[in-house]
């Protein structure tokens, strides 16, 4: 695989980051993936304005503009010629800043850049997408600032292994009785023909297949009501899904235990990656 290191298109073993690198002891890094299928890239525009948000509220320089960073998309699809189906993962770390240190370091130490592809070959057909997946619910211990895309993904780790060790495929953050997101996805249930999605805040993280998600829902007459669900509000739905760049949109079946509904994928879920996938291509 040929990746994208600060300027350089370089075979994966020669790519190497320093160990004072920010992004490896501090967690001081950003990231976006965006989706490639068939070759093509999705939500570029998206993903490229949330990265300067990030970006921007970490007060980290943005090294490159959207025109730079679609040329480095484009390349790596064109230099990995077996890669067709997947996402592209970009992280801007804060850089080599010398010995550890809280402060941020100078303005002129250079962010450390670095692109790769992550083939999913089979992505559209994925099994998951018809039969649906199981969650179970975690309290949310993440930091207050869920909007900002964060390299530190720890608790979201942890949350996925606790889901792995109840063998169920993933699990959906709860804080003060609401579910926030999914560990990494924002989550939707339906209940009486309405698509319920809670808001925009510094409680979750700003999805773009969310917003194309409800941009096409709103286009196609559906009802959407953006507000906190509880677990038990999910359980008694009619369907239940999620939404993210790699795996556009899921049904979710089961929640801690209980199915959801029929617990089989339901036709809004259905009709809306149909939408989704129709949408983008
Ligand atoms: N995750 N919420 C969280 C916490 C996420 O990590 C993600 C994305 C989303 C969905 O955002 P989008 O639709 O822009 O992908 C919501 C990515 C895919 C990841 O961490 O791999």
């Amino acid at each position: 695989r040929i990746v994208y290191l600060n300027g350089e298109y370089i075979p994966e073993e020669e790519a190497k980051v320093s160990i004072f690198d920010r992004g490896f002891v501090m967690g001081d890094a950003v990231y976006e993936v965006t989706a490639v299928i068939g070759g093509k890239l999705w939500d570029f525009e998206g993903h490229v304005k949330r990265l300067a948000r990030s970006l921007n509220e970490l007060e980290m320089q943005n090294p490159l503009s959207r025109e730079e960073l679609l040329e480095i998309h484009r390349e790596l699809i064109a230099r990995n010629p077996e890669f067709i189906d997947g996402g592209i993962y970009l992280q801007i770390s804060r850089g080599n800043a010398g010995d550890r240190d809280f402060a941020f370091p100078p303005a002129d130490v250079k962010p450390t850049v670095v692109l790769y592809t992550q083939a999913k070959n089979g992505l559209l057909d994925d099994p998951k997408a018809k039969k649906g997946i199981k969650v179970i619910s975690v309290p949310d211990l993440r930091w207050h600032r869920r909007d900002i895309k964060t390299v530190q993904l720890l608790y979201p780790s942890l949350a996925k292994m606790a889901a792995k060790k109840a063998h169920v495929d993933d699990a959906w953050f709860v804080e003060d009785g609401f579910v926030t997101e999914g560990s990494s996805n924002n989550v939707y249930i339906v209940k009486n023909g309405k698509i319920i999605t809670r808001p925009l805040s510094n409680d979750i993280l700003h999805g773009i297949t969310r917003a194309a998600l409800l941009r096409y829902a709103s286009e196609a007459q559906m009802t959407i009501e953006e507000r906190p669900f509880t677990i038990e509000e999910a359980q008694a739905a009619d369907e239940a899904f999620f939404t993210s760049a790699s795996a556009f949109v899921t049904p979710v079946v089961e929640v801690d235990g209980k199915p959801v509904a029929s617990g089989k994928p339901g036709p809004v879920a259905v009709r809306l990656r149909e939408i989704y996938l129709e949408e983008s291509a």
